[in-house]
Protein backbone atom coordinates (compact mmCIF):
# COMPACT_ATOMS: atom_id res chain seq x y z
CA UNK A 1 0.00 0.00 0.00
CA UNK A 2 1.83 3.38 -0.97
CA UNK A 3 2.20 5.69 2.14
CA UNK A 4 0.95 8.68 0.27
CA UNK A 5 -2.74 9.00 -1.40
CA UNK A 6 -2.89 8.21 -4.98
CA UNK A 7 -4.06 10.99 -6.98
CA UNK A 8 -7.00 11.40 -9.50
CA UNK A 9 -4.48 13.48 -11.85
CA UNK A 10 -0.77 14.82 -11.32
CA UNK A 11 1.65 16.11 -13.95
CA UNK A 12 4.38 15.85 -11.85
CA UNK A 13 5.94 12.98 -13.58
CA UNK A 14 5.34 14.06 -16.91
CA UNK A 15 6.32 17.99 -16.10
CA UNK A 16 9.62 16.95 -14.32
CA UNK A 17 11.12 14.68 -17.45
CA UNK A 18 10.13 18.15 -19.73
CA UNK A 19 10.99 20.95 -17.02
CA UNK A 20 14.48 21.91 -18.68
CA UNK A 21 13.24 21.93 -21.98
CA UNK A 22 9.80 23.87 -21.34
CA UNK A 23 11.74 26.43 -19.95
CA UNK A 24 14.01 26.83 -22.36
CA UNK A 25 11.11 27.00 -25.00
CA UNK A 26 9.73 29.67 -22.91
CA UNK A 27 13.19 32.07 -22.29
CA UNK A 28 13.36 32.22 -26.35
CA UNK A 29 9.36 33.41 -26.31
CA UNK A 30 10.32 35.55 -23.74
CA UNK A 31 13.58 37.06 -25.79
CA UNK A 32 12.12 37.24 -28.70
CA UNK A 33 9.87 40.12 -28.06
CA UNK A 34 6.73 39.11 -30.56
CA UNK A 35 4.19 37.35 -28.38
CA UNK A 36 1.18 37.15 -30.09
CA UNK A 37 0.63 35.14 -33.70
CA UNK A 38 4.02 34.98 -33.69
CA UNK A 39 6.55 31.89 -34.89
CA UNK A 40 5.98 29.94 -32.00
CA UNK A 41 2.15 29.90 -33.05
CA UNK A 42 3.01 29.60 -37.01
CA UNK A 43 5.36 26.34 -36.01
CA UNK A 44 3.32 25.06 -33.62
CA UNK A 45 0.50 25.37 -36.46
CA UNK A 46 2.62 23.65 -39.00
CA UNK A 47 3.81 20.67 -36.60
CA UNK A 48 0.66 19.74 -35.19
CA UNK A 49 -1.22 19.56 -38.63
CA UNK A 50 1.22 17.32 -39.89
CA UNK A 51 1.16 15.37 -36.42
CA UNK A 52 -2.46 15.36 -37.17
CA UNK A 53 -2.34 14.61 -40.75
CA UNK A 54 -4.19 17.08 -41.97
CA UNK A 55 -3.53 20.39 -44.20
CA UNK A 56 -4.10 22.88 -41.52
CA UNK A 57 -4.50 23.68 -38.03
CA UNK A 58 -5.21 26.85 -36.42
CA UNK A 59 -5.05 28.09 -33.45
CA UNK A 60 -7.41 29.42 -31.02
CA UNK A 61 -7.43 30.31 -27.11
CA UNK A 62 -9.95 27.48 -25.85
CA UNK A 63 -11.81 24.11 -27.11
CA UNK A 64 -15.01 25.43 -26.63
CA UNK A 65 -13.53 28.77 -29.28
CA UNK A 66 -12.34 26.08 -31.47
CA UNK A 67 -15.90 24.46 -31.56
CA UNK A 68 -17.69 27.65 -32.00
CA UNK A 69 -15.75 29.15 -34.61
CA UNK A 70 -15.69 25.54 -36.29
CA UNK A 71 -19.37 25.67 -36.65
CA UNK A 72 -19.32 29.32 -37.48
CA UNK A 73 -17.07 28.29 -40.46
CA UNK A 74 -19.78 25.92 -41.69
CA UNK A 75 -22.45 28.80 -41.55
CA UNK A 76 -24.32 27.63 -38.11
CA UNK A 77 -27.06 30.01 -36.74
CA UNK A 78 -30.54 30.30 -35.98
CA UNK A 79 -32.85 27.58 -38.35
CA UNK A 80 -29.96 25.02 -38.53
CA UNK A 81 -29.62 22.13 -36.39
CA UNK A 82 -26.12 20.70 -34.77
CA UNK A 83 -26.72 16.78 -33.73
CA UNK A 84 -24.19 16.98 -30.56
CA UNK A 85 -24.24 13.02 -28.08
CA UNK A 86 -26.73 13.22 -25.18
CA UNK A 87 -24.38 12.61 -22.81
CA UNK A 88 -21.07 14.83 -23.95
CA UNK A 89 -19.15 17.05 -22.03
CA UNK A 90 -21.08 20.10 -21.80
CA UNK A 91 -18.93 22.54 -24.44
CA UNK A 92 -20.31 20.95 -28.01
CA UNK A 93 -24.11 21.93 -26.56
CA UNK A 94 -22.41 25.39 -25.56
CA UNK A 95 -20.90 26.00 -28.99
CA UNK A 96 -24.07 25.22 -30.57
CA UNK A 97 -26.03 27.43 -28.07
CA UNK A 98 -23.75 30.23 -29.42
CA UNK A 99 -23.92 30.36 -33.02
CA UNK A 100 -27.94 30.40 -32.33
CA UNK A 101 -28.66 27.08 -33.80
CA UNK A 102 -30.49 24.20 -32.34
CA UNK A 103 -28.67 21.52 -30.01
CA UNK A 104 -30.53 17.97 -31.84
CA UNK A 105 -29.54 15.50 -28.69
CA UNK A 106 -28.71 11.94 -29.86
CA UNK A 107 -27.95 8.68 -27.35
CA UNK A 108 -24.79 7.11 -27.42
CA UNK A 109 -24.20 3.50 -27.50
CA UNK A 110 -23.93 3.16 -23.62
CA UNK A 111 -21.06 0.68 -24.03
CA UNK A 112 -18.61 2.99 -25.35
CA UNK A 113 -20.20 6.59 -24.64
CA UNK A 114 -19.69 7.33 -27.78
CA UNK A 115 -22.57 8.41 -30.50
CA UNK A 116 -24.81 5.68 -31.90
CA UNK A 117 -25.16 6.19 -35.69
CA UNK A 118 -28.69 4.97 -35.22
CA UNK A 119 -30.01 7.03 -33.33
CA UNK A 120 -28.01 9.88 -35.11
CA UNK A 121 -29.52 8.85 -38.49
CA UNK A 122 -33.41 9.35 -36.66
CA UNK A 123 -32.09 12.73 -35.23
CA UNK A 124 -31.58 13.86 -38.97
CA UNK A 125 -33.58 16.51 -39.95
CA UNK A 126 -34.13 19.22 -43.35
CA UNK A 127 -32.27 21.73 -40.85
CA UNK A 128 -29.46 19.64 -40.37
CA UNK A 129 -25.88 21.40 -40.62
CA UNK A 130 -23.70 19.14 -38.76
CA UNK A 131 -23.13 16.21 -36.55
CA UNK A 132 -20.64 16.65 -33.79
CA UNK A 133 -19.13 13.59 -32.16
CA UNK A 134 -17.23 13.62 -29.64
CA UNK A 135 -14.05 11.23 -28.81
CA UNK A 136 -15.46 10.47 -25.32
CA UNK A 137 -12.49 9.72 -22.74
CA UNK A 138 -10.20 9.35 -25.18
CA UNK A 139 -11.82 6.64 -27.02
CA UNK A 140 -12.57 7.12 -30.79
CA UNK A 141 -15.65 7.35 -31.81
CA UNK A 142 -16.79 4.78 -34.87
CA UNK A 143 -16.54 7.19 -37.77
CA UNK A 144 -17.55 5.43 -41.09
CA UNK A 145 -21.08 5.35 -40.55
CA UNK A 146 -21.39 9.29 -39.00
CA UNK A 147 -19.43 10.44 -42.49
CA UNK A 148 -21.81 8.03 -44.46
CA UNK A 149 -24.57 9.88 -43.07
CA UNK A 150 -23.34 13.02 -43.77
CA UNK A 151 -22.94 12.48 -47.03
CA UNK A 152 -26.36 10.88 -48.25
CA UNK A 153 -28.10 13.69 -46.55
CA UNK A 154 -25.55 16.05 -47.06
CA UNK A 155 -24.26 17.96 -43.96
CA UNK A 156 -20.86 18.37 -42.26
CA UNK A 157 -19.00 16.47 -39.65
CA UNK A 158 -17.58 18.23 -36.59
CA UNK A 159 -15.50 16.19 -34.64
CA UNK A 160 -14.67 17.28 -31.01
CA UNK A 161 -11.28 15.68 -30.31
CA UNK A 162 -10.24 17.78 -27.14
CA UNK A 163 -9.82 14.13 -25.13
CA UNK A 164 -8.12 11.93 -28.02
CA UNK A 165 -5.14 13.22 -29.40
CA UNK A 166 -3.84 10.26 -31.09
CA UNK A 167 -6.88 7.62 -31.18
CA UNK A 168 -7.79 6.48 -34.47
CA UNK A 169 -11.05 5.24 -36.15
CA UNK A 170 -10.87 2.99 -39.20
CA UNK A 171 -7.03 3.41 -39.14
CA UNK A 172 -7.74 7.39 -39.36
CA UNK A 173 -6.54 9.94 -36.28
CA UNK A 174 -9.13 11.40 -35.27
CA UNK A 175 -9.46 15.11 -35.87
CA UNK A 176 -8.52 14.34 -39.19
CA UNK A 177 -11.72 12.74 -40.62
CA UNK A 178 -14.86 14.95 -40.06
CA UNK A 179 -14.84 18.63 -42.35
CA UNK A 180 -13.69 20.62 -39.87
CA UNK A 181 -12.80 19.18 -36.12
CA UNK A 182 -12.05 20.81 -32.60
CA UNK A 183 -9.72 20.40 -29.92
CA UNK A 184 -8.38 21.84 -26.70
CA UNK A 185 -4.94 21.99 -24.84
CA UNK A 186 -6.45 22.30 -21.59
CA UNK A 187 -3.60 21.45 -19.21
CA UNK A 188 -5.06 18.04 -18.45
CA UNK A 189 -5.60 17.05 -21.73
CA UNK A 190 -3.32 14.26 -23.23
CA UNK A 191 -1.84 17.02 -24.87
CA UNK A 192 -2.40 20.16 -22.98
CA UNK A 193 -0.81 23.24 -22.76
CA UNK A 194 0.01 25.17 -19.13
CA UNK A 195 -3.12 27.33 -19.56
CA UNK A 196 -6.10 27.64 -22.10
CA UNK A 197 -5.78 26.64 -25.75
CA UNK A 198 -7.02 24.85 -28.25
CA UNK A 199 -7.17 24.21 -32.34
CA UNK A 200 -9.24 23.73 -34.97
CA UNK A 201 -7.87 21.21 -37.87
CA UNK A 202 -9.03 20.92 -41.12
CA UNK A 203 -8.25 19.80 -44.99
CA UNK A 204 -10.07 22.75 -46.51
CA UNK A 205 -8.61 25.67 -46.75
CA UNK A 206 -11.56 28.03 -47.08
CA UNK A 207 -12.13 26.50 -43.57
CA UNK A 208 -9.15 27.14 -42.23
CA UNK A 209 -8.68 30.58 -43.94
CA UNK A 210 -12.14 32.11 -42.46
CA UNK A 211 -10.93 30.36 -38.88
CA UNK A 212 -7.60 32.24 -39.17
CA UNK A 213 -9.40 35.29 -40.18
CA UNK A 214 -12.24 35.06 -37.60
CA UNK A 215 -9.87 33.98 -34.71
CA UNK A 216 -7.89 37.83 -34.97
CA UNK A 217 -11.35 40.37 -35.12
CA UNK A 218 -11.99 38.71 -38.49
CA UNK A 219 -9.10 40.31 -40.49
CA UNK A 220 -7.00 39.03 -42.28
CA UNK A 221 -5.59 42.50 -42.90
CA UNK A 222 -4.44 44.52 -40.04
CA UNK A 223 -7.58 47.22 -39.72
CA UNK A 224 -9.62 45.08 -42.39
CA UNK A 225 -12.38 43.46 -41.40
CA UNK A 226 -14.13 41.11 -43.35
CA UNK A 227 -16.48 39.37 -40.19
CA UNK A 228 -17.54 40.68 -37.19
CA UNK A 229 -14.66 38.33 -35.78
CA UNK A 230 -13.25 37.85 -31.68
CA UNK A 231 -10.12 37.61 -30.38
CA UNK A 232 -9.68 34.30 -29.95
CA UNK A 233 -5.45 33.40 -30.88
CA UNK A 234 -3.54 30.47 -29.37
CA UNK A 235 -0.67 32.06 -26.98
CA UNK A 236 2.47 32.75 -28.24
CA UNK A 237 3.82 30.85 -24.61
CA UNK A 238 1.44 28.16 -25.05
CA UNK A 239 2.32 27.10 -28.32
CA UNK A 240 5.87 27.19 -27.79
CA UNK A 241 5.13 24.69 -24.67
CA UNK A 242 2.83 22.80 -26.46
CA UNK A 243 5.60 21.90 -29.30
CA UNK A 244 7.71 20.78 -26.72
CA UNK A 245 4.44 18.00 -25.37
CA UNK A 246 3.94 17.34 -28.64
CA UNK A 247 7.13 15.34 -28.54
CA UNK A 248 6.37 13.15 -25.92
CA UNK A 249 2.36 12.42 -26.74
CA UNK A 250 2.98 9.36 -28.47
CA UNK A 251 4.95 8.51 -25.71
CA UNK A 252 2.37 9.79 -23.09
CA UNK A 253 -0.42 7.89 -24.36
CA UNK A 254 1.30 4.64 -24.91
CA UNK A 255 1.80 4.78 -20.72
CA UNK A 256 -1.70 5.84 -20.58
CA UNK A 257 -2.82 2.32 -22.47
CA UNK A 258 -0.47 0.49 -20.33
CA UNK A 259 -2.02 1.57 -17.17
CA UNK A 260 -5.25 1.31 -18.42
CA UNK A 261 -4.34 -2.63 -19.86
CA UNK A 262 -3.68 -3.42 -16.21
CA UNK A 263 -6.81 -1.97 -14.37
CA UNK A 264 -9.04 -3.98 -17.01
CA UNK A 265 -7.02 -7.50 -15.99
CA UNK A 266 -7.14 -6.55 -12.07
CA UNK A 267 -10.59 -5.12 -12.57
CA UNK A 268 -12.52 -7.81 -14.97
CA UNK A 269 -13.00 -10.40 -12.45
CA UNK A 270 -15.71 -7.86 -10.49
CA UNK A 271 -19.21 -8.78 -11.84
CA UNK A 272 -20.60 -5.54 -9.99
CA UNK A 273 -18.44 -3.16 -12.41
CA UNK A 274 -18.83 -2.27 -15.81
CA UNK A 275 -15.58 -1.77 -17.46
CA UNK A 276 -14.95 0.29 -20.26
CA UNK A 277 -15.75 -1.41 -23.86
CA UNK A 278 -13.49 -0.33 -26.90
CA UNK A 279 -15.26 -0.46 -29.98
CA UNK A 280 -13.98 -2.60 -33.08
CA UNK A 281 -11.91 -0.30 -35.15
CA UNK A 282 -11.60 1.95 -32.73
CA UNK A 283 -8.25 2.92 -30.46
CA UNK A 284 -8.37 4.57 -27.11
CA UNK A 285 -5.64 6.94 -25.72
CA UNK A 286 -7.28 6.62 -22.07
CA UNK A 287 -7.74 10.13 -21.09
CA UNK A 288 -9.85 8.88 -18.68
CA UNK A 289 -10.95 5.41 -17.45
CA UNK A 290 -14.53 5.24 -16.26
CA UNK A 291 -15.87 2.53 -14.73
CA UNK A 292 -19.75 1.88 -14.64
CA UNK A 293 -21.13 0.55 -11.29
CA UNK A 294 -24.72 0.59 -9.86
CA UNK A 295 -23.09 1.69 -6.36
CA UNK A 296 -21.71 4.07 -7.51
CA UNK A 297 -21.81 7.03 -4.82
CA UNK A 298 -20.75 4.45 -2.07
CA UNK A 299 -17.67 3.02 -3.93
CA UNK A 300 -16.90 6.70 -4.54
CA UNK A 301 -17.03 7.00 -0.67
CA UNK A 302 -15.51 4.20 -0.05
CA UNK A 303 -12.58 4.96 -2.10
CA UNK A 304 -11.52 8.35 -0.67
CA UNK A 305 -11.87 7.02 2.76
CA UNK A 306 -8.55 5.21 1.60
CA UNK A 307 -7.33 8.00 0.32
CA UNK A 308 -7.71 7.66 -3.11
CA UNK A 309 -9.08 10.07 -5.67
CA UNK A 310 -12.08 9.21 -8.30
CA UNK A 311 -13.67 12.05 -10.53
CA UNK A 312 -17.44 12.10 -11.95
CA UNK A 313 -17.32 12.53 -15.57
CA UNK A 314 -20.12 14.21 -15.75
CA UNK A 315 -23.03 14.27 -12.69
CA UNK A 316 -25.17 15.78 -14.98
CA UNK A 317 -25.72 15.68 -18.64
CA UNK A 318 -26.33 18.59 -20.54
CA UNK A 319 -30.26 18.55 -21.06
CA UNK A 320 -31.12 18.98 -17.60
CA UNK A 321 -28.20 21.73 -17.01
CA UNK A 322 -29.70 24.84 -15.52
CA UNK A 323 -27.88 26.42 -18.76
CA UNK A 324 -30.76 24.71 -20.97
CA UNK A 325 -33.87 24.52 -18.68
CA UNK A 326 -35.01 27.38 -21.74
CA UNK A 327 -34.89 24.13 -24.20
CA UNK A 328 -37.44 22.36 -22.26
CA UNK A 329 -35.84 18.94 -21.38
CA UNK A 330 -37.23 17.13 -18.68
CA UNK A 331 -35.62 13.67 -16.72
CA UNK A 332 -36.25 10.49 -18.29
CA UNK A 333 -35.85 12.09 -21.97
CA UNK A 334 -32.41 10.66 -22.69
CA UNK A 335 -32.34 7.45 -20.15
CA UNK A 336 -28.96 6.39 -21.82
CA UNK A 337 -27.11 9.57 -20.95
CA UNK A 338 -29.06 9.92 -17.79
CA UNK A 339 -27.80 6.29 -16.45
CA UNK A 340 -24.52 7.46 -17.52
CA UNK A 341 -24.29 10.09 -15.19
CA UNK A 342 -26.01 8.23 -12.25
CA UNK A 343 -23.39 5.24 -12.58
CA UNK A 344 -19.59 6.59 -14.12
CA UNK A 345 -16.88 6.52 -12.09
CA UNK A 346 -13.16 8.00 -13.59
CA UNK A 347 -10.62 6.13 -11.78
CA UNK A 348 -6.45 7.75 -11.42
CA UNK A 349 -4.42 7.66 -14.29
CA UNK A 350 -1.77 9.48 -15.72
CA UNK A 351 1.49 8.89 -17.48
CA UNK A 352 4.09 8.46 -14.30
CA UNK A 353 0.94 6.78 -12.39
CA UNK A 354 3.04 3.72 -10.48
CA UNK A 355 1.98 0.14 -10.63
CA UNK A 356 1.79 0.15 -7.09
CA UNK A 357 -0.47 2.64 -6.93
CA UNK A 358 -2.84 1.40 -9.75
CA UNK A 359 -3.15 -2.01 -7.71
CA UNK A 360 -3.78 -0.23 -4.36
CA UNK A 361 -6.47 1.34 -6.11
CA UNK A 362 -7.51 -2.37 -7.82
CA UNK A 363 -7.14 -3.46 -4.31
CA UNK A 364 -9.22 -1.04 -2.70
CA UNK A 365 -12.34 -1.48 -5.43
CA UNK A 366 -11.68 -5.39 -4.31
CA UNK A 367 -12.31 -4.83 -0.75
CA UNK A 368 -15.29 -2.68 -1.33
CA UNK A 369 -16.88 -5.95 -3.58
CA UNK A 370 -15.95 -8.21 -0.42
CA UNK A 371 -13.13 -9.01 -1.98
CA UNK A 372 -14.98 -11.35 -4.36
C1 LIG B 1 -14.92 16.89 -24.97
C2 LIG B 1 -14.55 18.31 -24.71
N1 LIG B 1 -14.88 19.25 -25.61
C3 LIG B 1 -14.54 20.54 -25.44
C4 LIG B 1 -13.88 20.97 -24.32
C5 LIG B 1 -13.62 22.41 -24.14
O1 LIG B 1 -12.27 22.71 -24.10
P1 LIG B 1 -11.73 24.02 -23.34
O2 LIG B 1 -11.81 23.74 -21.87
O3 LIG B 1 -10.33 24.16 -23.84
O4 LIG B 1 -12.60 25.16 -23.76
C6 LIG B 1 -13.50 20.02 -23.37
C7 LIG B 1 -12.77 20.35 -22.16
O5 LIG B 1 -12.49 20.89 -21.39
C8 LIG B 1 -13.85 18.66 -23.56
O6 LIG B 1 -13.51 17.73 -22.67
Amino acid sequence: MPAEAVPFFSFEPMHQAIRAEVLEAMAACFDSNWYVLGRQVADFEQTYAAWNGVEHAVGVASGLDALIIALRALGAGPGREVIVPSNAYVACWLAVAATGATVVPAEPDPATHNLDATQVAAAISPRTLAVMPVHLFGQACHMPPLLQLAERNGFFVVEDNAQAHGARSAGQLTGSIGHLNATSFYPTKNLGALGDGGAITTNHSQWARFARAYRNYGSEVKYFNQYAGVNSRLDELQAAVLLVKLRQLERWNAERQALAAQYLKHLQPLSALQLPVVASGCTHVWHLFVVQCAERDALQKFLTQQRIQTMIHYPVPPHLQDAFAPLGYRNGQFPVAEQLAAQSLSLPLFPGMRPQQLEYVCAAIRAFFGNP
